[in-house]
């Protein structure tokens, strides 16, 4: 049993391999920072191998692959993610190219790479991170939104086709609120409540993963706000979330 993890350097990433591992899997890891994926290598008990890869780049992403296909994977976690805060125009275009190619790119085609491999041997679990912002427009934040946007129904069109397809591969798409990580340093941004610890998502998601559940909400109060949002206009919803965005931004000293 073999779990690849992206974005394992820290946050969510770092918990899935840990818990993954305690229950039995051989892990591989991958992000940019090795130091990082190596430390938490010395924790993981079970067998585990490190990739240093840069997910903004296509060739990275096709190496990881190569390096990991003979592995026999049973699951895929697309965590890798980040966001920026702040209005659009702010914010360099390199960061724009490099959001769309860690969030979007690197996740599509990690995807369509190991769903066809999972495909052949009729078996494996494909989890993509995705957040509660996929579920609406937000502003000071447009692009990260959209990104997730991306991500949840790409993976909600996915685990259809395999349903159509009566194939043994599973799609999970994880939507948290805020959690506790690395994330608000890297999107500038300070959050109005605490987030929720990161172990106790990840514990959350796997176990929804492994009951084959598609969308996975983690905390209750965000899956009341997905509920309450289907029922507002998108012009309220955008009202909200820019003045929740606004009290977040954590302006450069
Ligand atoms: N924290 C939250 O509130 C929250 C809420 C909803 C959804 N999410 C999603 O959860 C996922 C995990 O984020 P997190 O909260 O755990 O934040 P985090 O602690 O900042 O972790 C992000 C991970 O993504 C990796 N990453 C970023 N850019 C990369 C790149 N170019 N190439 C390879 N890896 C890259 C980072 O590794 P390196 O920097 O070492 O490369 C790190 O391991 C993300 O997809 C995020 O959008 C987070």
């Amino acid at each position: 049993m073999k779990a690849l993890i992206t974005g394992a350097s820290s946050g969510l990433g770092e918990q899935f391999a840990l818990k993954l591992s305690d229950m039995g899997y051989d892990i591989i890891i991958t992000a940019r920072r090795e130091d990082k994926l190596e430390q938490l290598a010395k924790k993981i008990k079970t067998n585990v191998m490190v990739i240093k890869a840069d997910l903004s780049k296509e060739e990275e992403v096709i190496s990881l692959y190569n390096q990991v296909k003979d592995q026999n994977i049973d699951i895929l976690i697309n965590n890798a993610g980040f966001g920026m805060c702040g209005y659009f125009d702010s914010y360099p275009d390199t960061t724009d190219k490099e959001m769309i190619n860690v969030n979007i790119t690197a996740l599509c085609l990690l995807t369509k790479l190991f769903y066809r491999d999972f495909l052949k041997k009729d078996k494996g679990y494909i989890l993509n991170v995705a957040s509660v912002a996929g579920f609406m427009p937000g502003p000071l934040m447009a692009q990260y939104y959209a990104t997730k946007a991306y991500v949840l129904n790409f993976t909600r069109a996915l685990y259809k086709e395999a349903k159509m397809k009566k194939s043994n591969v599973y799609f999970s798409v994880l939507c948290p609120g805020p959690v506790d990580t690395e994330f608000n340093k890297r999107a500038k941004v300070k959050f109005a409540l605490p987030g929720a610890k990161s172990d106790r998502v990840v514990k959350y998601a796997l176990t929804k993963m492994f009951k084959r559940k598609l969308t996975i909400l983690p905390q209750t109060r965000i899956k009341l706000a997905v509920l309450g949002m289907s029922f507002m206009p998108s012009k309220v919803i955008m009202a909200v979330t820019s003045r929740v965005q606004k009290s977040k931004i954590v302006k450069d000293s």
